[in-house]
């Protein structure tokens, strides 16, 4: 409560300076290299997601195929929209989101596996999904108060890997273990 308030005419002042910078202004205090980097690690492992869970949209078979392939095609999509929030806030920060296949993996906390069966695609899609939970629960913390617009991304981000892993959860439940 006793911090001081920059001057409004010193905040002009700043926001003059390095127009080119865009939305990094003189009151960033994040290290936007790193989190740039965070990001970008953050940006290979949605993509893997969106790989795998295609990957899995096609390739499920069985009798309780049709709900479970429909929820992957839904997840890869969710996915796909994480990897474009993610680019755009990269370039915001000032940084190149990095597609470049050569290194994804590499680059990806998520790995890119195919289940032998629905049993084995789910489990390995819920394992896949809570990596990814406690990732962006690092990355928050990494970026502390220090960049709420980030923090407020990741937050959403988070949110939809905690439904996506509790949809899997409840539907794994639900299934026999084997011949699916
Ligand atoms: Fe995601
Ligand atoms: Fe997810």
């Amino acid at each position: 409560m006793t911090k001081q308030m920059t001057e409004h005419k010193q905040l002009r002042q700043h926001a003059r300076k390095h127009l080119e910078a865009g939305a990094v202004t003189h009151g960033y205090q994040a290290g936007r290299g790193e989190l740039v980097h965070l990001l970008n690690s953050a940006l290979a492992s949605e993509l893997t997601c969106v790989l795998r869970y295609r990957s899995h949209h096609f390739l499920a078979k069985g009798i309780h195929a049709n709900a479970v392939s429909a929820e992957f095609l839904q997840h890869s999509n969710a996915e796909l929209q994480h990897v474009d929030w993610l680019a755009a806030r990269i370039v915001q920060l000032g940084g190149e989101p990095d597609f470049s296949p050569q290194g994804l993996i590499e680059r990806s906390q998520s790995i890119f596996g195919s289940g032998q069966n629905l049993y084995e695609m789910m489990k390995e899609n819920l394992i896949e999904e809570r990596v990814a939970i406690d990732h962006y629960r690092e990355v928050l913390q990494f970026i502390g108060s220090d960049d709420p617009t980030s923090t407020l991304l990741i937050q959403k981000i988070l949110q939809t890997e905690e439904q996506h892993a509790d949809e899997l959860a409840s539907l794994l439940w639900g299934l026999p273990e084997q011949h699916n």
